[in-house]
C-alpha cells in the first residue's frame, strides 16, 4: 500500500538505563549497517519508559529511529503529581505518544473520553498519538469485537485528527502478551472496519491513516500479519525488548 508501515516497540515498564541504552544502540547499529538497505520500507519507533526517554534520545546520535512516550496527561502543566505532559515529552525530543493502551484502560481506569483528551493534548503539543483500541476476549466471544472497536475509535479520536497526524493501534486485549493472535481474516475484518469508521470522521484522509496491529507480534508471525490488507505496521511489546526480534519483525513488512 501507499502507507509506509510503522514498526513501534512498546517497552512497557521494562529496562534499567544500561538495558535501554544497549537495546537502542543495537538498533541504531543495525539501521546503519545491515538494516540500511531495508530502511525505506518502514518507519521505526521505540517507546521506552519515561525514565529512559532522554538517555535513549541522547544515545541515538541521529539514527533514523523515533522515540515516543507510553502515556501522557491531558493537561500541559499543573498539579498532577506523577504525571507527564505531552509537552514534556515533546521537549525531550519525542515524536509520538501511545494513548489508551489497554493496560492503562485497565490499571488506571482510563475511558474513551480521557483517551481522547490525551490524544488531543498530544496533537496540541506536536506529537503523533498512537491511539490504542481493542476488544476483550469476552467481547469477542459475544460477537461484539467490531462494535467495540468502532465505539472506542469514535470515542477516542480527537478533534483535528487527520490521516497523518494520528496512528491507530488495534490490540485485542486477549492477544497481548499471551502468544495468541487472531486469524488473519479476523485482523483484516477489524482493520477494514476501523478504516471505514475513520472515513466517517476524517473523510478520504482515512486512506493515509496507519492502523497498526498489536498483540503477540513475533518474528515468526510478523510477515503474515503485515501482509494483511489495512495492516500498516505493528505495535510490539515483548519482542521489542530484543533487538534481533524487533529487527526481524521490521523485515517482515
Ligand atoms: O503495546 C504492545 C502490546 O500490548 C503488545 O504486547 O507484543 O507483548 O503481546 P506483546
Amino acid at each position: 500500500s501507499a502507507r509506509r508501515p510503522l514498526i513501534a516497540g512498546n517497552w512497557k515498564m521494562n529496562g534499567r538505563k544500561a538495558d535501554g541504552l544497549a537495546l537502542v544502540r543495537a538498533l541504531a547499529d543495525w539501521l546503519a549497517g545491515e538494516g540500511a538497505a531495508h530502511r525505506d520500507r518502514f518507519d521505526m519507533l521505540v517507546c521506552p519508559p519515561a525514565t529512559l526517554i532522554a538517555p535513549v534520545i541522547d544515545a541515538l546520535g541521529g539514527a533514523p529511529l523515533d522515540v515516543g512516550g507510553q502515556d501522557c496527561h491531558a493537561a500541559e502543566n499543573g498539579a498532577h503529581t506523577g504525571d507527564i505532559s505531552a509537552w514534556m515529552l515533546k521537549d525531550l525530543g519525542a515524536t509520538h505518544v501511545i494513548v489508551g493502551h489497554s493496560e492503562r484502560r485497565t490499571d488506571h481506569h482510563e475511558d474513551d473520553e480521557q483517551v481522547r483528551a490525551k490524544a488531543a493534548a498530544a496533537l496540541a503539543a506536536g506529537l503523533v498519538p498512537i491511539i490504542c483500541i481493542g476488544e476483550t476476549e469476552a467481547e469477542r466471544d459475544a460477537g461484539q469485537a467490531l462494535a467495540i472497536v468502532a465505539r472506542q475509535l469514535n470515542g477516542s479520536l480527537p478533534e483535528g485528527a487527520t490521516g497523518t497526524n494520528v496512528v491507530i493501534a488495534y490490540e485485542p486485549v486477549w492477544a497481548i502478551g499471551t502468544g495468541r493472535t487472531p486469524t488473519a481474516q479476523d485482523v483484516a475484518e477489524v482493520h477494514q472496519r476501523i478504516r471505514a469508521e475513520a472515513r466517517g470522521r476524517i473523510g478520504d484522509g482515512a486512506d493515509a491513516l496507519r492502523i497498526l496491529y498489536g498483540g503477540s507480534v513475533k518474528p515468526g508471525n510478523a510477515a503474515e500479519l503485515m501482509a494483511i490488507e489495512d495492516v500498516d505496521g505493528a505495535l510490539v511489546g515483548g519482542a521489542s525488548l530484543k533487538a534481533a526480534d524487533f529487527q526481524a519483525i521490521a523485515l517482515g513488512c
